[in-house]
């Protein structure tokens, strides 16, 4: 067999179980931008180390931002990516509040479309799809304290399959009574790299205490539920109604987030962002008000909470293992993504 086939036959076994993060395609797309000459440079090849000076600025104030986007298999062979343009526009958001320039939006998606088309055969079918991380970074050699020069954009792919370890199970969750993700005026909104620095010793406390992932309290109560390490968070009621908290600057405006909003208020259920505190949380769920939650993001797509670990005690979200709702939403969702279900919002560009 020709050396290329060697290559597909072992890239199909890898992508028989590619969990999160750990492949990575043959390629990466760059983009230099410097002070004056704007962008420039826009390069698709091999994906390989980049050479950086140790003076370089982001490793010493992370002035870096990314985004998480999924490219999918259809049925009939195509690719679709979900709402690309939302992440164009939020990588934007990111980086005006890093005090970065904002790569035009089209230029983000040419980047994104052109890793794709050159590493599509690393797309896997059935359920897993490329987890596509377009990010930008300082890159000028200079250790005073102020917004770099030069910057470096770049876009790497990932084939993924399930974020978690026990797949579509439900998550346990741990609550961080030290640890806050992001104050008033802090970057909680943007997507840089330093939110999830900041969360990883929350997170670390969750490992150690059997849980999946860290929920966040707000900074200045320490009372009102926030996001999770890396996804937003949502609560169905007895009623029907859904809840999730509101975008006030300290969490992660997500497109799963935003997406789900729609969908369950197209299937008719209300759905509130409002403040909802921990406490509430712990009540409902003993009093049965709470029937759901689950846990929502590019990377986790859609995933049921069970049990919640705090200082105080453990508590159930209805039988631990998810329910209906969060079925038919995750069904849904995963359903127009890849092409199984109608697209009424046009969310789905092939
Ligand atoms: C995503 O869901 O894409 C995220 O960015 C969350 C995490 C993997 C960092």
């Amino acid at each position: 067999p020709s050396s290329k086939a060697v290559a597909a036959d072992a890239r199909a076994v890898l992508l028989e179980d590619p969990g999160f993060g750990r492949l990575f395609t043959d390629h990466m797309v760059t983009i230099r931008y410097t002070e004056g000459q704007g962008w420039h440079s826009h390069s698709v090849g091999p994906r390989e180390p980049f050479q950086l000076d140790p003076a370089c600025a982001v490793l010493h104030y992370a002035q870096e931002i990314f985004e998480g986007m999924k490219a999918y298999r259809l049925a009939d062979g195509s690719v679709a990516m979900f709402r690309p343009e939302e992440n164009a526009r939020r990588f934007a958001e990111s980086a005006e509040r890093m005090a970065m320039p904002a790569i035009p939006e089209d230029m983000f998606l040419e980047a994104v479309e052109q890793l794709v088309k050159i590493d599509a055969d690393w797309i896997p079918s059935g359920e897993g799809s490329l987890y596509l991380r377009p990010f930008l970074f300082a890159s000028e050699a200079f250790l005073g304290v102020r917004p770099s020069n030069e910057y470096i954009f770049c876009v790497i792919a990932s084939p993924a399959g399930a974020y978690f370890k026990g797949g579509k199970k439900a998550v346990t969750l741990w609550v961080s009574e030290h640890y806050t993700r992001a104050a008033r005026g802090g970057t909680g909104a943007a997507k840089c790299g330093g939110n999830y620095a900041a969360s990883l010793v929350a997170q670390k406390e969750a490992i150690k205490h059997g849980c999946d992932q860290v929920v966040f309290l707000d900074a200045a109560e320490n009372k009102w539920v926030e996001e999770l390490g890396g996804m937003n968070v949502f609560f169905v009621m007895d009623d029907g109604s859904i809840v999730t908290p509101p975008l006030t600057g300290t969490i992660l405006p997500g497109i799963t987030r935003n997406s789900i909003i729609s969908l369950a208020r197209a299937k008719g259920h209300e759905v509130r962002e409002e403040p909802y505190s921990f406490a509430q949380w712990r009540a409902d769920a003993a009093s049965g008000k709470l029937r759901e939650a689950f846990a929502c993001g590019t990377a986790a797509v859609v995933t049921a909470i069970g049990t919640v670990k705090s200082t105080d005690g453990d508590f159930t979200v209805g039988n631990g293992d998810g329910g209906l709702v969060t079925e038919s939403l995750r069904a849904e969702l995963t359903g127009i993504q890849r092409g199984s279900v109608a697209d009424p919002a046009g969310w789905v560009r092939t």
